[in-house]
């Protein structure tokens, strides 16, 4: 949660293209889908006097807008300069609890993303001790306890400032800060929360996200848990927190500035609900031999390892933890092991029965997300092997698993996963048959069959994103429904919660998923006339029951929209309306069948005129618990 980037350029001739503040501004907008509560940037150098100069602005979506409109006052050739979108935490959506934050003397801006657990007590002290504190932020004391190291140790500069300000602070963090008396640099620091850099010949910048600085340079690296960097004009130097040279990672990253504009499209959401096939072919690329047998390269965990395993916990938040929950069907029927599911922030606090010969699956589009990184810490420490699949490269998740699945869905801004999520599901039935070969629990020929219909998937998804007109055309005759329910059965169940999911995400409509067969214990009484349920019917084994269940609902009044197989009129004789899409094996159809429930969502959005990409209250990547 919430965005911060910086950059340093020195005080030389400003080139004209990349400014201090373009690249601030442009990058805060990438950064946007981090939280967009507020706004605010700082910037020190040539000259506004050459000291610190700040703005900020706490209007929701339009906070960049108003700031970039009050920049008259800006510093005419900045050296240095950072920027922050928040999403709140501690303190209101308001001017004063936006970052940057100064300190006492003016001359000092900080941003911050992460919690400081301490906050109170050390506002208590830096009161007691003379500063003002201006917000209700658990990040000002950072300002204020830098002030008050530089002051008594001058001579260190603003990093031995951080070094000993970082000693007293509890919690998670990555943070940047710019002092007017040294306005070449930046100094930045990281715990658990994410933070990247990049250099070119002539600038340093930093970031929360590769997307924010992408197109600025081609050399990442990556700043790591406890390190403190220090960033000026084409260089930078990072210590450990004893004040010892440490060499940064380098990050490679394959991907281009384009992949992370719209395009053309509305919105991102669109952009990247069309991104899918692809999204599924590159994940299943090059993994899926012409004899039908798998190779996963990049999974470090031997076959004699994972026939040692006894048990798999899959642990995941929000739209992965409904991919999580597609896979335990998988698992469970391909590979035949024990799979438990659980929400992550959850797992780490309930003691969970887990050893050397448990198997954790942490699936996260983002691989930042603190309550999945911190359940597979645990595990790990646990002596659980953890296997993680992500979609960013390098991610902290992907750094501290014993193995990766990379998805490959390339960079997803809009805040609703779609594409991240579709591939999440074909990366996990992947392993799941990857560890019933290696388990021998599916017979070649077997496998090379699931194999086969899998390499369709990419065309199947292509004709169920292509009538998103047809699902608009449905969703128009349910615009004014204020509730519904979505319903599913086995590899159903999952898509009628990922389908409500993203329905409450970005229309802010009632809306629950539940296991069809549950109806009857309790939630059909929210069941009356008019009441719209959204099935999914595909076929599978429990077909017959689910379209039980629907008669249920439907002898009680409710009005039908049923995600059915093409040609299924037998299905379709039970709905109102009905979403239909290609059929394939009954265990991939999640991959499928989650498509229309998507452009449904999508669609009511829209025609509630509501922001897609950016929806009340959330963002994308969640940092704090
Ligand atoms: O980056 P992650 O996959 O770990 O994110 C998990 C959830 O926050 C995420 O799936 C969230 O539920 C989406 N906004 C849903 O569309």
């Amino acid at each position: 949660m919430c965005g911060i980037i910086g950059i340093t350029k020195g005080s030389g001739p400003d080139d004209g293209v990349q400014s201090v503040l373009d690249v601030l501004v442009e990058g805060l907008a990438r950064l946007e889908y981090r939280g967009y509560d507020s706004a605010g940037l700082a910037m020190v150098g040539p000259t506004a006097a050459d000291g610190m100069w700040r703005v900020r602005a706490a209007n929701g979506t339009r906070s960049l807008d108003d700031l970039t409109k009050r920049t008259d006052d800006a510093p005419t050739h900045p050296s240095a300069g950072i920027g922050h979108t928040r999403w709140a935490t501690h303190g209101r959506p308001n001017e004063d609890n936006a970052h940057p934050h100064a300190d006492c003397t003016g001359r000092l801006a900080l941003v911050h993303n992460g919690i400081i657990e301490n906050h109170i007590e050390l506002s208590d002290e830096l009161i007691a001790d003379g500063h003002h504190l201006e917000s209700e932020t658990d990040t000002e004391v950072l300002a204020h306890l830098i002030e008050a190291h530089l002051a008594a140790a001058p001579a260190e500069g603003v990093v031995g400032a951080v070094r000993s300000a970082l000693s007293r602070v509890r919690g998670a963090f990555a943070l940047a800060v710019v002092h007017a008396d040294d306005p070449d640099a930046i100094v930045a620091a990281r715990r658990v929360s994410p933070l990247i850099m990049g250099v070119n010949e002539g600038a340093a910048f930093l970031a929360s996200d590769i997307p924010a600085i992408l197109g600025l340079t081609h050399d990442f690296f990556i700043l790591d848990d406890d390190r403190i960097a220090e960033l000026r004009p084409g260089a930078i130097s990072v210590t450990d927190l004893e004040g010892n040279p440490v060499e940064p990672e380098p990050l490679h990253v394959d991907w281009d500035l384009d992949a992370a504009r719209k395009d053309g499209y509305d919105d991102f959401m669109s952009k990247e609900v069309h991104e899918q096939p692809k999204a599924v072919a590159d994940t299943l690329l090059d993994r899926v031999l012409p004899d039908g047998t798998l190779v996963l390269d990049e999974v470090h965990i031997t076959n004699e390892e994972f026939r040692s395993i006894t048990k798999v916990f899959v642990v995941a938040c929000g739209s992965s933890y409904h991919a999580g929950l597609m896979a335990k069907y998988a698992i469970e029927h391909w590979a035949r092991l024990p799979v438990e599911i659980d929400i992550a922030s959850e797992f780490r606090y309930r003691n969970p029965v887990v050893d050397e010969q448990t198997l954790i699956i942490g699936v996260s589009q983002s691989g930042e997300t603190v309550d999945t990184f911190q359940a597979i810490r645990e595990a790990k420490s646990l002596g659980a092997k953890v296997l993680v699949i992500s979609n960013v490269v390098d991610s902290s998740m992907a750094r501290e698993a014993d193995a990766v699945l990379y998805t490959r869905a390339g960079p997803e801004i809009g805040v609703a996963s779609t594409k991240t999520h579709l591939a999440q599901i074909t990366a996990l039935e992947i392993l799941a048959l990857y560890l019933a070969q290696a388990r021998g629990t599916l017979s070649p020929a077997d496998a090379r069959g699931l194999l086969t219909a899998m390499g369709s998937l990419p065309d199947k998804v292509e004709t169920a994103v292509s009538r998103s007109v047809d699902v608009h055309a449905v969703a128009e005759h349910y615009k004014d429904s204020p509730s519904f329910i979505f319903l599913g059965r086995h590899v159903g169940y999952p898509v009628a919660l990922e389908g409500a999911l993203k329905l409450k995400e970005i229309s802010y409509l009632r809306a629950e998923g539940f296991p069809a067969g549950e109806l009857k214990h309790g939630p059909i009484a929210l069941v009356e006339p008019g009441t719209v349920v959204v099935g999914v019917a595909t076929r599978t084994p429990v077909w017959e029951k689910m379209i039980a269940n629907i008669a249920e609902v439907k002898s009680r009044g409710a009005s039908i929209v049923l995600v059915a197989n093409d040609g299924d009129e037998e299905t379709a004789r039970h709905a109102d309306h009905v979403l239909w899409v290609p059929a394939t094996e009954h265990l991939f159809a999640p991959i499928i069948d989650v498509v229309p429930l998507q452009l449904f969502a999508y669609s009511l959005a829209r025609l509630h005129g509501l922001d897609v990409d950016r929806p009340r209250n959330l963002a994308k990547t969640v940092t704090v618990e």
